[in-house]
């Protein structure tokens, strides 16, 4: 369902608490709005009219209100993303001081087409804080987009990429199509939706805008609900996304190929390991560290780092560790 209301009353009216699977939301970030279209030298044209702003003054106080509600209707183990410029972001931070929930990452959103500046560097990130509500199960798919072994061209580890915590993915250049000031990009959606829900969850955006987060979750078979105030956008979206069908994406995500680690994270016994550590003195006599710890997993079905524990001793210090990140990663 979606409301033409403020979220916070809109929040309190219709959302129980511990309802919510996923929270994915990008406030109105509390400058004049109208500026941005100069500085992206846009088609106003093309902009749905009555985005609503949040005065400057009142930015705290609005923050700590709508991210309160969001932390009642999240489901204990529930996910929220933030998505927020650097302007506000103290004041989303402090509220969400204010919550037991819990910080999992402060991802960096790196965007092309940055507001162009002389005098000083190119804005051209976002902010996405993603937390989670304590005492429940959290979803985290890890191998959304790729399994445990598959490599970049250099071998590095493409799954180990995918998680980390800078994104670069750029914002969608839609000549001529009715937009949102702000629109999120289906690709950052489509990530922060696989990763943190399944099936049928229910996803939430406290502040629809064009609907984005609602059509991707549609369009991932989950269920979609939130709140636009601007009753414009509202109008024209609510019968846009009847365009949108149920699954329509799934398609296209990539298939993941099955996992190898087939014994990642399982128990390790004395036996084991020292037929480990047999092997990899076998094995480096005729190999590189990296080449030896390659073999070793593929016959043992483990992960790199547990093995290097192994070959190392349990405690791989952290003067190593950046040398075998480098291995591992190969950077
Ligand atoms: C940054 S935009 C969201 C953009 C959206 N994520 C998209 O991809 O199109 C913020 C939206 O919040 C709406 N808004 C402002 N105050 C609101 C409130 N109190 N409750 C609900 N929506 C609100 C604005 O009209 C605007 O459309």
């Amino acid at each position: 369902m979606y409301y033409n209301e403020d979220c916070i009353n809109g929040a309190k009216k219709y959302l129980q608490d511990n309802s919510i699977d996923l929270i994915i939301t990008d406030p109105p970030y509390g400058i004049n709005a109208d500026s941005f279209d100069k500085h992206y030298n846009r088609n106003e044209n093309t902009v749905i009219d009555g985005y609503i702003e949040v005065d400057n003054d009142n930015y705290a106080e609005f923050s700590l209100k709508w991210i309160k509600e969001a932390e009642r209707v999240l489901r204990p183990g529930g996910s929220i993303y933030i998505v927020s410029g650097y302007t506000q972001l103290r004041h989303i931070l402090n509220a969400l001081s204010e919550t037991k929930l819990e910080e999992k990452n402060h991802i960096i959103w790196k965007y092309n087409f940055g507001v162009y500046t002389s005098k000083k560097f190119i804005s051209s990130h976002y902010h996405i804080l993603y937390y989670t509500k304590p005492k429940g199960n959290v979803t985290f798919n890890t191998y959304s987009f790729y399994s445990d072994t598959e490599k970049n061209e250099k071998g590095g580890s493409l799954n180990y990429n995918d998680r980390e915590d800078v994104w670069i993915i750029n914002k969608e250049f839609k000549p001529g199509e009715i937009k949102n000031k702000n629109e999120l990009p289906k690709t950052l959606l489509i990530k922060m939706i696989m990763y943190s829900s399944n099936v049928n969850d229910i996803v939430c955006d406290f502040f629809l805008g064009s609907f984005s987060t609602a059509k991707v979750a549609i369009g991932l078979n989950r269920k979609a609900c939130g709140f636009e105030l601007n009753e414009i956008a509202y109008n024209y979206q609510l019968e846009n996304i009847k365009n949108y069908k149920e699954g329509y994406l799934i398609n296209k995500i990539r298939k993941v190929p099955e996992n190898k680690l087939k014994n990642k994270g399982k128990p390790l016994n004395d036996e084991l390991i020292n037929e480990i550590k047999k092997d990899y003195k076998i094995l480096i006599k005729n190999n590189s560290k990296k080449q030896a710890i390659d073999k070793l997993s593929k016959k043992y079905g483990r992960g790199y780092w547990s093995l290097l524990k192994i070959i190392d001793g349990t405690t791989n210090k952290s003067e190593n560790r950046s040398k075998d990140l480098e291995l591992f990663n190969n950077i």
